[in-house]
């Protein structure tokens, strides 16, 4: 094990435990990410869904299938990227005949999340490029107020990674119809393919440290 894959598989330890907000009462497993962390490239999702809630792991319902077959079509797989949320548990609100229901995280759940998890996932990653998938997490890894439809395929320093890029969530994918679907997979895999293109692009530049 490389010493960045020892202390992500600490802090997953850690995390498992974790008690920091509310949502620790609901779930059934902390989705904490996974993937290569030592990848040149981290995907941030919003958050864990019903599916990601039972098997404990990131993007594996419909949205996920979705977004492993845009992946897919640039060359890259899971094994290629480390994948994982704003938040690692999942949000729920009551819905009918006792049915749970996902909501967004509030923000204070996400700042506890952020703070707590992503911060030192990406710092340990430190990843050349961010892929954010949806407005939520672009609004935490890029800048507040992140209008994804005005914002979405373009570059942006982040705090966490020299590049950063949104594109639109595979579950909001899921829910165009038509020809607006189609047009809306293209742009996750273009924006994914720019990511790709960066991640090389960026391996070429001098490191940037600070002496
Ligand atoms: N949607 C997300 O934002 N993250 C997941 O892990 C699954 C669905």
């Amino acid at each position: 094990m490389t010493e960045v894959e020892e202390r992500i598989e600490d802090m997953r330890y850690e995390a498992q435990d974790c008690q920091l907000c509310g949502l620790c009462e609901t779930r059934t497993n902390v989705v904490f990410g996974e993937g290569n962390p030592n990848a040149p490239l981290v995907l941030v999702g919003e958050g864990p869904g019903e599916n990601e809630d039972r098997t404990g792991r990131p993007f594996v319902g419909r949205a996920g299938e979705l977004l492993n077959e845009c992946l897919l079509e640039c060359g890259i797989t899971r094994k290629h990227v480390f994948i994982t949320n704003v938040v690692r548990c999942r949000p729920t609100a009551p819905g009918d005949n006792g049915k749970l229901l996902n909501r967004p995280p509030t923000t204070d759940e996400a700042e506890a999340c952020v703070r707590a998890w992503l911060e030192p996932i990406l710092s340990t990653i430190d990843p050349k490029v961010i892929l954010c998938l949806g407005g939520p997490s672009a609004n935490w890894v890029i800048k507040k107020g992140f209008k994804i439809m005005a914002e979405r395929g373009k570059f942006f320093e982040s705090r966490y990674a020299p590049y950063a890029i949104a594109a639109l969530h595979p579950a909001y994918i899921l829910r165009q119809q038509g020809e607006a679907y189609d047009q809306a997979r293209a742009t996750l895999i273009a924006d994914i393919e720019a990511a790709r293109k960066k991640v090389i692009e960026a391996r070429k530049e001098p490191p940037r440290t600070l002496f």
